[in-house]
């Protein structure tokens, strides 16, 4: 199984590669590409439960679809992404809904969208045995005060990314994700930490990447700018599916081979 010390010997020698798993199908179907590390991402708010964006999802959808994942993978890292409101309001609450993540579902570490407000908890996280993923640039929690616009292009911002960037290193965070900042930022800040910087829309420089699963497939609707499709799957669903309506529509399917009959229940009306 792969472990976040895996991760970190792995940072500078060859590239981390992460990506999104909402069910246990979908889990073995990544890790069985090679993935490290598969994060269960709040993303699942807009990418799979039809919400607008990442806010509503629950800490119970969370922990379902992490144990959904856990149980899809066999040797991946399996990442809980905590869900808005789930941490940084309450200490004691934060170390449980995250604690639940790993106790009850199976997961092997969380990732929190982080700012000033999650450095103590990152320290108090790693001192329980939770490792902590940091998340710095745009965090879509904050879609309310930021927007989904790049992060960090003027000096000060990308200052204070550099700082926080230590900060939860120097906290126990096992490695940070780096989302929408200028791709020189990115490259600064992994130079300057020791541990595994894992970009999205941040350039080519981190330590490893990471997208959403299904603009990678080509199952979103729309894509961020930053991402990229690799494969046309709402096509070959689309063809199975539409296959199978004209089968049964048509009257080929079911065909003789997909029953079977029992002699003695003939003549019964
Ligand atoms: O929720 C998510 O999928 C994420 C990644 C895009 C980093 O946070």
């Amino acid at each position: 199984m792969t472990t976040v010390r895996d991760l970190q010997a792995m940072a500078g020698e060859e590239p981390i590669t992460m990506l999104t798993a909402y069910d246990a199908v979908t889990a073995r179907l990544v890790e069985d590409s090679g993935v490290d590390v598969v994060l269960v991402g709040d993303s699942m708010g807009n990418a799979v439960l039809g919400h607008d964006d990442t806010l509503p999802v629950t800490v119970d959808e969370m922990a379902s679809r992490v144990g959904a994942v856990a149980r899809g993978t066999d040797e991946a890292l399996v990442v809980a992404d905590m869900p808005f409101l789930s941490f940084g309001a309450d200490e004691a609450e934060s170390v449980w809904n995250c604690g639940r993540m790993l106790k009850e579902e199976g997961a092997n570490a969380v990732k929190l969208e982080s700012g000033p407000h999650t450095v103590d908890l990152t320290e108090r996280l790693s001192n329980l045995g939770i490792p902590v993923m940091a998340h710095l640039g745009l965090t879509p929690q904050s879609v309310n005060q930021t927007g989904y616009t790049q992060q960090a292009t003027e000096r000060e911002e990308g200052e204070e990314i550099l700082e926080l960037a230590r900060k939860h290193e120097a906290a126990g965070a096992f490695a940070l994700v780096l989302e929408h900042v200028p791709a020189n930022l990115a490259a600064q800040v992994t130079d300057a930490i020791d541990i595994p910087t894992i970009g999205i829309g941040a350039g080519g420089d981190c330590d490893g990447q990471v997208l959403v699963f299904t603009d990678v497939v080509g199952l979103a609707d729309s894509s961020p700018p930053f991402a990229e499709q690799f494969g046309d799957v709402r096509s070959e669903v689309t063809d199975a599916v539409s296959d199978y309506v004209d089968a049964v529509q048509e009257g080929d399917f079911p065909g003789p081979e997909h029953s079977d009959t029992a002699e003695e229940l003939d003549d019964l009306y």
